[in-house]
């Protein structure tokens, strides 16, 4: 049977969104791709229309937490044509977590096939390029069944649905645009444990300190390392890079998400402008000598810090223009205004 198409060559159609304004929010598109895991076999339910998911009261995603998400962008580029970044290692990295949480990997061949079908699908939502927002593609991994014991589960849904949006730290990127972040006294994960997954237990986890950082005015918090609260982990839904005399640094810790973004930006400062890096641990008080400092992701995308605040301390740090060169350089590649010398990407065939 053949694919049924939803875009038609020629079709510059757009939805009636003002893309330059929106903010990070959800916005269900008409389509969203769902296959599901049964007796050893993912079945491919295809595109759906409903934003709604019917599982089982019993389901393990509900009741223990067995669930993983992942976060991509796509981005539409100067030659209409239609961008996804390194769509690989996100199926890697949620494979990591299907590992972790004790379900089978959804391989990735179903996942860059979901990505492109549902991109596909709903292509009067991509946001046209030079619009500065993007489309946000949230695969989602649910453990399902009728069960109430504390065990992994049988069955699986792999949901992908997207949404265009803005930027995620309002303002997005500028050199007007530091932001504040508050050291916080809670760990978002624990030594040994599953900081380093991208499952939704994390992130309930992470709501607390969050939202004692935004009473006070933060941006978010900045977690330490949750053994000896010495190190720097990470902000929020974010890395944390910074310069120092010699290198842009990122903290080693086998407790925070391995982000796409912060892989990418070592990758670029290395090859592209011949800038030394390091990734190791990084005390707090590091933050003396530091000339600049920055969170990134693939929400976030970069976000220069002005100030961080940890009990009656603080620093402070002034623009950086090596955020700008970095920033500028991953954004070009993601929507294809700039040569790709990594190879990193995906475009998606809208025919
Ligand atoms: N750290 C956490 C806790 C995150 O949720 C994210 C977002 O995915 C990141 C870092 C950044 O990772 P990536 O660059 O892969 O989006
Ligand atoms: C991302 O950067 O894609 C994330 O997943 C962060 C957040 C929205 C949870």
């Amino acid at each position: 049977m053949s694919k049924p198409r939803y875009y038609f060559p020629g079709s510059s159609r757009k939805a009636d969104l003002d893309f330059a304004h929106l903010g990070f929010d959800y916005r269900p598109c008409p389509y969203r791709f769902e296959a599901v895991y049964r007796d050893g076999f993912w079945r491919v339910r295809g595109l759906l229309e409903s934003t709604d998911i019917q599982i089982s009261e019993g389901s393990q995603c509900l009741h223990y937490g067995q669930q993983l998400f992942e976060g991509m962008k796509v981005h539409g580029g100067p030659d209409g044509r239609v961008y996804s970044f390194r769509p690989a290692e996100n199926a890697r990295r949620m494979n990591e977590g299907a590992h972790y949480l004790c379900g089978p990997e959804v391989p990735e061949e179903l996942f860059i096939r979901g990505i492109e079908e549902v991109v596909a699908a709903n292509h009067p939502y991509i946001p046209p390029y030079g619009s500065g927002a993007a489309l946000y593609v949230r695969p989602l991994y649910l453990g399902i069944g009728d069960n109430i014991g504390v065990k992994p589960a049988r069955s699986f849904v792999f949901r992908i649905f997207v949404s265009p949006v803005g930027p995620y730290f309002k303002g997005g990127f500028g050199p007007d645009q530091g932001k504040q972040f508050l050291v916080s006294r809670l760990d978002r994960a624990a030594p040994m444990g599953s900081g380093h997954v991208k499952a939704g237990g994390n992130y309930a986890c992470s709501f607390s300190p969050g939202r004692e950082a935004k009473d006070h005015g933060f941006a978010e918090a900045l977690y330490l390392d949750p053994r000896e609260h010495r190190y720097i982990e990470e902000i929020g839904a974010a890395n944390f890079l910074g310069f120092t005399k010699s290198a842009l640094v990122t903290p080693d810790s086998a407790s925070v998400l391995r982000s796409i973004t912060r892989i990418s930006l070592l990758e670029i400062a290395k090859k592209s402008f011949g800038w030394a890096t390091e990734e190791r641990k990084i005390a707090l008080e590091e933050l003396d000598e530091m000339a600049s400092a920055a969170c990134c992701g693939t929400a976030a995308v970069i976000c220069w810090i002005n100030r961080i605040v940890d009990g009656d301390r603080e620093w402070t740090f002034p623009f950086d223009d090596r955020w700008q060169k970095l920033h500028d350089t991953l954004v070009g590649i993601q929507n294809g205004s700039l040569d790709d010398p990594f190879g990193w990407r995906h475009e998606i065939p809208l025919e």
